[in-house]
C-alpha cells in the first residue's frame, strides 16, 4: 500500500493526477466511482482539470459503487443524482456510459448483470473508495464475505445515522442499498481510497495496520497489489 498524507486540498490534487495520467494514457479507461462527502474535493478538481482541457472523459466508462434501495435517479439523495450534480453534468462524459446500480430493481439477476457489465467493459482501472467509520467500503458492512459480488444489503443503524445528515430525518434514510461486493472492488486493477477528518483516524489505523478480517471490510485492501491511500493529517493521526 502506498500512503499519501497532506491537506485535504493536496489529497484532491494528488488523487486527481492519477485520473489525468490514466485517461491521457488510456482514454477509454473504466473508472469506479464513489459518493459521500469524501470525494467532493477530488470531483471539483477533476471538473476543473477537465474543463481546462487537461484530459477528456469522452471515451471513458464509469461504474458507481452503490445506490440506495427505493430511490429513483431523480431523487435528490440518490447516488445517481449525486454523481450527475457533482461530476457528470460538468464534464465531457457520455452519460450513457455512466452506470450506477439500480435502486429500484434489486433482483439477483440485475446485481449479477452489474458485475458482468464491469467485466465486459474490460474491468475497472481505478476504483475510488471512501471508508465508513466501521470500515465499510461501498456498503459492504462488517461481516460481509470477501467473496461477495454486487448484492443488496441491509444498512447498519450506525451507517443510517451517519448518513441521516443528508436527509430531513433518519426515518427517510433507506434501510437497504445495492452495492458492489468486496470481490467486485478487489477485482479492480488499482484502488484509491481517500479518508478525511479525525473521525476516520481509528478505522484508518485498523485498515492499514490491523488484522485482515471481514469484520473490518477495508482491511481486505492489504491483500490488493495496487492500493493508494490518500489521507489528510487528521485521518492519518493514529498511524
Ligand atoms: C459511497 C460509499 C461509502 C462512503 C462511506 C464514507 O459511495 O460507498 O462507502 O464512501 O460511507 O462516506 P463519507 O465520504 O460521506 O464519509
Amino acid at each position: 500500500m502506498k500512503v499519501f498524507i497532506g491537506s485535504a486540498e493536496q489529497v484532491a490534487k494528488e488523487a486527481a493526477k492519477r485520473y489525468v495520467e490514466l485517461l491521457n494514457k488510456k482514454p477509454n479507461a473504466v473508472l469506479g466511482y464513489a459518493t459521500g462527502s469524501t470525494p467532493l474535493g477530488l470531483y471539483s478538481e477533476l471538473i476543473r482539470l477537465n474543463q481546462a482541457g487537461a484530459f477528456s472523459y469522452k471515451e471513458a466508462t464509469t461504474f458507481n459503487l452503490d445506490e440506495y434501495v427505493g430511490l429513483d435517479g431523480s431523487h435528490d439523495q440518490s447516488y445517481r443524482y449525486f454523481m450527475n450534480e457533482n461530476l457528470f453534468n460538468h464534464v465531457d462524459i457520455d452519460k450513457s456510459r455512466t452506470f450506477v446500480p439500480s435502486g429500484l430493481d434489486t433482483s439477483a439477476e440485475t446485481a449479477a448483470a452489474y458485475d458482468e457489465a464491469i467485466e465486459k467493459a474490460g474491468g475497472i482501472d481505478i476504483q475510488l473508495l471512501g471508508i465508513g467509520n466501521n470500515g465499510h467500503i461501498g456498503f459492504n458492512e462488517p461481516g460481509t464475505p470477501f467473496s461477495s459480488k454486487t448484492h443488496m444489503v441491509e444498512l447498519t443503524q450506525n451507517t443510517r445515522e451517519v448518513n441521516s445528515r443528508f436527509f430531513k430525518s433518519i426515518d427517510e434514510v433507506p434501510t437497504h442499498a445495492v452495492t458492489m461486493g468486496v470481490k467486485t472492488v478487489m477485482n479492480a486493477k488499482s484502488i484509491i481510497l481517500i479518508a478525511l477528518g479525525k473521525a476516520k483516524a481509528p478505522i484508518i489505523r485498523e485498515t492499514i495496520m490491523g488484522e485482515v478480517t471481514p469484520e473490518v471490510p477495508a482491511s481486505v485492501l492489504q491483500l490488493h497489489p495496487f492500493v493508494e491511500i490518500y489521507l489528510d493529517e487528521e485521518a492519518a493521526s493514529l498511524l
